[in-house]
């Protein structure tokens, strides 16, 4: 079964520069997923191929069960798309672009007025809506442009950088207006606000060089965010055993320092702060207790993680590199 959106070893190079490496993901119906990674690491490539903007060099795209190349009419009426950067015709007026953008996307003439007005509201553009978009400032063009991409009703939004350039206020009105859109609607975000993510998003998806490094809900995150972090002395193979039958614990890493001395990462099934138990049963024993933490894994660990392991370079196309090789 597909998801709302679905994408399968999609790859998109530009000319040699290889954007998006073979990535596979899915969005289900109604969740609101957080899309991350560095500069150039290719979100907005993948939201262009999505939003059919821009064609992929291989692999498949599926938007509401439609092809992104082939049906790309059927993809447009059902995806609402807010760009990186919001193209605005400068001498139009808010309220006279909504409504040529509603007869564009084929708003019937009966609803026209009710979606525009609709629309205006969610986005707080009501009081600008005689205003020229060249007299409006930044944050304002991001707001007629989260209006533009709603007018159709359409039941997916792609949006990239929404809060990119507001103000803090609008910053918390838009990250609602999304979580309450969430509710109707399936939500593709790009953003580089780590806790936007976690204010809003359900799942998470980091991408870095053109790959996909991680891909979870949030509550998986959670589930494996706390990690307690003890240095002990004693045998490595009991202080293991030990740690490994202790309840909650769900698995132990051992690193080595010397000797008889180790550190131990051990994960825990929930939430729960094991310190004390852990302390005990190490005391128990008889053994020494040099360093006992709990440390919880943000987003940002997560997000650092995969940028790290994936900054080697990435390859370049082969026939383009044969070609050069001749060439050469
Ligand atoms: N039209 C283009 N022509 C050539 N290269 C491009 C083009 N658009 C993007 N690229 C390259 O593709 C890669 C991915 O760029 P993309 O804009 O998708 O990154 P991004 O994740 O959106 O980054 P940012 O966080 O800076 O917005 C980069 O190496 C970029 O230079
Ligand atoms: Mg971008």
């Amino acid at each position: 079964m597909d998801g709302m959106i679905h994408v399968e070893n999609l790859t998109k190079y530009f000319g040699p520069v290889l954007a998006v490496d073979r990535i596979n993901f899915r969005v289900d119906k109604g969740e609101i997923v957080g899309f991350l990674g560095p500069n150039g690491a290719g979100k907005t490539t993948t939201m262009r191929i999505l939003t059919t903007y821009l064609p992929a060099t291989s692999g498949i795209a599926r938007v509401a069960g439609f092809d992104v190349m082939n049906e790309s009419m059927e993809v447009r009426r059902n995806i609402g798309y807010l760009p990186e950067s919001v193209p605005l015709y400068p001498e139009m007026r808010v309220e006279e672009y909504l409504r040529y953008r509603a007869i564009l996307k084929g708003v019937p003439r009966t609803q026209r007025q009710k979606r525009i007005d609709y629309c205006m509201e969610r986005c707080r553009i009501r009081e600008v809506r005689r205003r020229l978009l060249g007299t409006l400032s930044k944050g304002y063009r991001q707001r007629v442009g989260l209006a533009d991409a709603m007018v159709h009703d359409p039941p997916i939004l792609i949006m990239d950088e929404p809060t990119s350039g507001l103000d803090p206020l609008q910053i918390r009105e838009t990250l609602n207006l999304i979580k309450e859109l969430g509710e109707q609607h399936t939500i593709l975000l790009s953003t580089h606000i780590l806790a936007e993510v976690e204010a809003v998003c359900q799942r998470v998806i980091i991408i870095s060089s053109g790959r996909i490094g991680l891909d979870k809900s949030m509550s998986e995150l959670a589930r494996d965010a706390a990690v307690t972090v003890l240095e002990v002395r004693g045998p490595v193979d009991q202080v293991t055993r030990v740690l490994e039958t202790t309840d909650g614990v769900t698995k132990v890493a051992v690193q080595p320092i010397n000797g008889d001395l180790a550190t131990y990462e051990v994960r825990t099934d929930q939430d729960s702060d094991l310190r004390e138990t852990l302390f005990q049963r190490v005391a128990r024993n008889g053994w020494t207790l040099r360093r006992l933490d709990l440390r919880q894994r943000k987003l940002e660990d997560h997000f650092v993680d995969v940028v790290l392991r994936d900054s080697a370079p990435a390859p370049s196309r082969p026939e383009e590199t044969a070609e050069l090789r001749s060439a050469g």
